[in-house]
């Protein structure tokens, strides 16, 4: 952990007052009124130490960060048939594309583009009584943290302006890959991008994807080794949409990106680390997030590679 310290410290400063080329969200009006300076940092070793640096501990929009613990609890109810509703290719393509769907019959390249997410959430509605309060209930009990909430504001915001997420949908209906109504996939979708957590807090929550396989608070294990080995294949391979060989290539992780300018990167034998800057490059993936890591995993040689 020492040398892990200090070099976050001394990336941090350096990026600190970087020129900052990205931009911030503002599709979803709601994420627009955040303060761009935000740049925090949280490793968590896979022995539970933890160490943060700058806006560590205030809560931001984990947007599509969510869509690794949806994925989690669909991936446990459905075991391998879930990957006959969606597959695990990388797409190439901005992450609200609809381009493949119509080829693809309505089968999304992958769970982490909207496409596939929209999907995920089907899968959830299908399976929960309460499909919000009980993933809301399964993210607190995996992490032992009471303090995971919805942003209504957020979700709301998302709602009035989410047409190309109300097209996907509508159109992955229409090869019946979506089997609830859409109302009700799309307004779960919305509240789980929704969801407000801090850099500690994402640094700990994942640690069921690395080797040590944590277990919840009854002693279970949360995933299989190797279903933990598929969501983390998944994440270097598609995690950060057509940017995703750039972030394997750069930093060396498995990931997964959001639009509130979170990244969350594992490396599955030593720690989570997660990273908050809310400008976004082109593709939509944190500027200085990206940059911060690639630097952390040169300076400390801990890729997986
Ligand atoms: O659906 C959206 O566009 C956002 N709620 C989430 C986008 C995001 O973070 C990146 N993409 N999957």
């Amino acid at each position: 952990m020492e040398n892990y310290k200090e070099v976050i410290e001394c990336v941090y400063d350096d990026l600190k007052h970087i020129n900052d080329t990205g931009k911030v969200a503002d599709y979803i009006p709601e994420l627009a009124f955040v303060d761009s300076n935000n740049f925090g940092i949280s490793i968590t070793t896979i022995d539970k130490q933890n160490f943060g640096v700058g806006d560590f501990e205030k809560k931001f929009s984990i947007q599509s960060v969510s869509k690794i613990l949806s994925l989690t609890l669909a991936y446990k109810f459905e075991g391998a048939k879930l990957w006959d509703r969606v597959d695990v290719e990388p797409s190439g393509n901005p992450f609200n594309s609809l381009l493949q769907l119509e080829a693809d019959f309505g089968k999304p390249r992958n769970p982490f583009i909207n496409a596939g997410a929209i999907v995920i959430c089907d899968v959830l509605v299908s399976h929960l009584k309460n499909p919000k309060k009980e993933f809301l209930e399964f993210c607190r009990e995996i992490s032992n943290n009471q303090n995971i909430n919805y942003n209504e504001k957020v979700a709301e915001s998302e709602k009035t302006s989410g047409f190309r997420n109300v097209a996907l949908c509508n159109f992955i209906k229409s090869f019946g890959n979506i089997k609830n109504d859409v109302d009700d996939v799309l307004d779960f979708y919305f509240h789980i991008c929704s969801i407000e957590m801090t850099c500690k807090e994402l640094s700990e929550i994942f640690l069921f994807l690395t080797d040590d396989q944590y277990t919840n608070k009854k002693g279970e294990s949360i995933l299989t080794e190797s279903q933990a080995k598929r969501i983390n294949a998944i994440m270097l391979t598609c995690g950060f949409y057509d940017e995703s060989g750039e972030f394997a290539f750069r930093v060396g992780l498995p990931g997964k990106s959001g639009v509130g300018g979170g990244i969350v990167a594992i490396h599955p034998d030593e720690y989570c680390i997660t990273v908050w800057s809310p400008k976004l490059n082109k593709k939509g993936n944190s500027y200085k997030g990206m940059l911060f890591l690639e630097k952390f995993t040169t300076k400390t040689a801990s890729s997986i590679f």
